[in-house]
């Protein structure tokens, strides 16, 4: 494939700022949409919680884009020729390889996808009374940390938890807070700092390379290792590409380089990073490589394949160069940013400016008078399925968890995530999207709160089950039919 960084001239946006995408449509998958009463029935069914939806009954799948962004002909092309073998297959020589290219990491320890990898970093790093600086959590980094016994310390900027803002770098550390903090924590009690790319729960938002060059400064002073969460470090470079003042001139390639050069141990899950399904921990270090390697027979699988299936790391390998490619990478980031001011010109309360994974409706704003308590981004979520069909992910309380005492710890936003894989959506779906969203908007005041009916002691998001406070699903319902005419 042509890396379209070396072609001159790519045109992002039409005069009309409408995003231009640089691949067309080859294969492609019939969807439904069911009629708004069933629709109703099905998020019913699924006890309100739309990761127990089936997709039969979904339209437009914003869920996630892990493991769903469209993959290359080349990468599907080259899952046939994937060496199928249990140990020493060349398909694995291939990712090394292009690990090397592009991360320029040569210790590859493959895992079956990205928590996996969590689980051997933190059981090889992480004990009771450790504590680990991040710029912010994910769900299962924060799972795997503490059930190592470990503490996770979130030490974003103020701006981070702005709703509205212009801050082109919202996934920035503070780095007085990391100084303050390993003076306070000692550094022996510091396992690791970790920082993640494109930031997830706060809106998918990027840090700097100022910012990243800054924390390892701070690191290598105390000798603590840096660990970087690399899922969506294409999209994070993308917006250094775009938004850092000095990288206009630079390119995707030098840009991943460097950011990788910043840390010890990089891990990533390639259900994101490489448009295919499985992850990997990398690192040039023997001695990290040799303290977590014995962990992955033992949870993944041999050494050169650790879980994944080989047309897996094939795919994994292709679609790890074809990040390099600014029009990957970017893609995804111009649809949401084109959503986000569409979104804004509605006066729809959305997190900005737009950032990687998807679009960000702050459910806050959305339903003000749905209290916390009774999960806003939950309910605007589950509201949203039933007027549209559309699927999206509650990122909110609900995706939070309860103290030792079983009060609930309070999520620092209360979002619905519409998540725009790469290259997945064509255009007039996102603009049903947005006018779906207008008319939920228009009509919020029919949303109401929702409970929990069953709810998991670990990552309850996942599979917990809960029911509206009162009848205002179907009070919803019936005024969607009325202005729809249907
Ligand atoms: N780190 C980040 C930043 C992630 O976004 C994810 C997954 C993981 C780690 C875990 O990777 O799913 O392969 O085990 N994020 C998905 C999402 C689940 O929908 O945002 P995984």
């Amino acid at each position: 494939m042509k890396n379209s960084n070396e072609q001159s001239s790519v045109r992002f946006f039409s005069r009309r700022q409408i995003p231009v995408e640089m691949h067309k449509v080859k294969v492609v998958q019939s969807i439904n949409l069911a009629k708004p009463q069933r629709r109703l029935d099905a998020i019913a069914e699924a006890g309100f919680n739309t990761f127990l939806l089936q997709t039969g009954d979904i339209f437009l799948d914003m869920l996630t884009d892990s493991g769903t962004n469209a993959m290359s002909d080349e990468q599907v092309s080259k899952m046939f020729v994937a060496d199928d073998a249990y140990a020493g297959s060349k398909s694995f020589l291939k990712l090394k390889e292009s690990i090397l290219d592009v991360l320029g990491k040569e210790l590859v320890l493959p895992v079956h996808q990205g928590r996996a990898a969590e689980n051997i970093i933190s059981s090889a790093y992480v004990g009771i009374g450790s504590h680990v600086p991040m710029n912010y959590h994910f769900t299962t980094t924060l799972a795997h940390i503490e059930k190592n016994g470990g503490k996770v310390a979130e030490l974003y900027t103020p701006e981070a938890m702005k709703i509205s803002s212009n801050h082109p770098f919202k996934g920035n550390m503070d780095i007085g807070r990391l100084e303050e903090f390993i003076v306070r924590h000692g550094k022996d009690r510091i396992p690791f700092i970790r920082m993640e790319a494109s930031t997830n729960l706060i809106g998918g938002q990027p840090f700097s390379m100022q910012n990243f060059r800054d924390v390892k400064k701070v690191a290598d002073k105390n000798g603590i290792p840096v660990v970087l969460d690399a899922s969506l470090i294409g999209e994070n470079a993308y917006f250094i590409l775009k938004r850092e003042p000095g990288f206009a001139g630079s390119d995707m390639r030098s840009i991943l380089r460097e950011m990788c050069s910043l840390a010890d141990i990089v891990y990533f899950s390639a259900r994101k990073l490489s448009s295919a399904r499985g992850g990997a921990i990398c690192t040039n270090s023997k001695e990290h490589f040799d303290k977590m390697k014995d962990l992955v027979p033992l949870f993944e699988g041999f050494l050169t394949y650790g879980g994944i299936s080989v047309r897996e790391i094939e795919a994994m390998a292709v679609g790890l160069t074809e990040t390099t490619d600014v029009n990957v990478a970017g893609q995804s980031p111009q649809f949401i940013e084109y959503m986000v001011k569409e979104l804004q010109a509605l006066s729809v309360p959305v997190i900005s400016p737009g950032g990687a994974l998807g679009c960000h409706i702050d459910a806050g704003s959305f339903a003000p008078h749905i209290p916390q308590r009774e999960y806003p981004a939950g309910a605007v979520t589950a509201a949203f399925f039933i007027i549209s069909g559309i699927r999206g992910m509650e990122r909110g309380t609900i995706s939070s968890t309860r103290d030792a005492e079983g009060n609930e710890i309070m999520a620092d936003m209360e979002l619905m995530r519409l998540a725009l894989p790469r290259r997945l959506f064509t255009l007039s779906q996102i603009e049903f999207t947005i006018d779906r969203l207008h008319w939920l908007f228009e009509n919020r005041d029919l949303i109401g709160g929702l409970r929990f009916t069953e709810e998991p002691p670990v990552l309850r998001f996942f599979t917990g089950r809960l029911e509206p406070v009162n009848d205002w699903p179907n009070r919803l319902l019936h005024k969607f039919l009325e202005d729809f005419s249907i």
